[in-house]
């Protein structure tokens, strides 16, 4: 271990170029600051934004690339400054690794909405160096941005939490969509719908899943507590529940026709876009005038939010669905998110994998 002040080496895995392959990458991580916290990561879920990124899917992506953002670990070393982090203790962090502290969102902890956020992979750091991500042996990350986890949930479950569950819960918070009895809809039951089932169940919500296939069906209801399932093709029962939600999240990662949604909500129901998506969606208007609906969109959660949903995770004693794999089965485990082939997030066991090959 080098001192504070040293540039250190570690070794992730990256992408080189758009075909978004993944192999092992020797680099070095920026100097360490007083406010800085030295992490060793242990586990590291795979989102489907990592595969957007690495496959370069919004022409704003620059190799070499360590994606993962989804990072639970243990605290090497802390800076002179950092009094929130001991050494040993497991930390998580996510996708963001700065901001401007100044704006009004910043000021308004949702720095998530801040022009100057930076990105933990895929960005350039305030010492002009480019981020890497969470797919590495080490990171180093400023305290603000790295948070506790509470006590008796497992690291490797946390993992999917920093993105995939902040993701559901910011928004669910932000538009007065907590209470109980209300009636939500999860389009895509992919690593952040399942989250989205997972956490308005526990909210006492009506949870609807609308899926592109019955394939799951099963797990939906059973294993997730889902208490209906639609099918999206299956026109008879789309008309059906017309008028029925209160919200929908929508986690399709592709481009789709919002009008078969729009009808499902009822007078002021929210339609929430997750899925970053490269081409127009398309709706009429009478779609959202008609029932006073509103489309809009989230950006992952701040902190302050990510805090808040773990304390909640805990308290309801949740559990999600993941499948541990190693770093050497990355490119298998991306080509099986993209096709659509997991229940239902990736968490790369990090720690347990061997990341140099020489
Ligand atoms: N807004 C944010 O802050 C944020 C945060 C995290 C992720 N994201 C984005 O959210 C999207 C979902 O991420 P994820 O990690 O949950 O992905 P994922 O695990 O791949 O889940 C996406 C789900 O969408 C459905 N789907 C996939 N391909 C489809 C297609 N061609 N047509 C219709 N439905 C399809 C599938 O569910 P069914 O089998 O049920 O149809 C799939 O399980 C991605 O675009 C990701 O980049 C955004
Ligand atoms: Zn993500
Ligand atoms: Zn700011």
């Amino acid at each position: 271990m080098g001192s504070l002040e040293a540039e250190r080496t570690t070794v992730g895995w990256a992408a080189r170029d758009p075909s978004g392959i993944l192999s092992p990458y020797t680099f070095t991580l920026r100097n360490t600051g007083p406010d800085d916290v030295y992490i060793k990561v242990h586990y590291c879920g795979v989102c489907h934004t990592d595969v957007h990124q690495v496959k370069n899917d919004l022409g704003m992506s620059n190799y070499p690339m360590v994606p993962g953002h989804e990072v639970v670990g243990e605290v090497l070393e802390v800076g002179s400054d950092v009094t929130r982090f001991t050494v040993g203790e497991i930390v998580g962090a996510g996708l963001l690794v700065g901001c401007c502290k100044k704006c009004t969102a910043c000021q308004s902890d949702i720095e998530q909405y801040c022009k100057k956020k930076i990105w933990n992979y895929n960005d350039v750091y305030v010492d002009g160096k480019p981020t890497q991500g969470g797919f590495a042996e080490t990171i180093i990350v400023e305290q603000k941005f790295v948070v506790k986890i509470p006590e008796g949930i497992a690291p490797e479950q946390v993992a999917p939490l920093l993105c995939a569950a902040v993701t559901v819960y910011s928004p669910l918070s932000h538009f007065g969509l907590k209470e109980s009895g209300l009636r939500g809809g999860i389009l895509g039951l992919g690593g952040v719908g399942h989250m989205g089932v997972i956490i308005a169940k526990a909210m006492g919500h009506h949870v609807t899943v609308i899926s592109s296939s019955d394939r799951k069906k099963e797990e939906a209801i059973e294993d997730l507590g889902a208490d209906a399932y639609l099918v999206s093709s299956d026109t008879t029962s789309m008309q059906e529940a017309a008028d029925s939600l209160d919200y929908i999240i929508d986690t399709v990662p592709v481009g789709h026709p919002l009008e078969p949604y729009l009808s499902l909500l009822k007078l002021d129901g929210k339609l929430i876009l997750m899925g970053v998506i490269n081409t127009p969606l398309q709706f009429i208007t009478p779609m959202v005038m008609l029932g006073r609906r509103s489309i809009t969109g989230s950006f992952i959660g701040s902190i302050k939010e990510t805090e808040e949903m773990l304390e909640f995770w805990k308290e309801k004693g949740l559990t999600s669905m993941i499948e541990i794999v190693n770093m050497d089965y990355i490119n298998k485990a991306f080509e099986r998110l993209e096709k659509n082939d997991v229940r239902y997030r990736f968490v790369v066991d990090v720690k347990g994998s061997k990341l140099i090959d020489q």
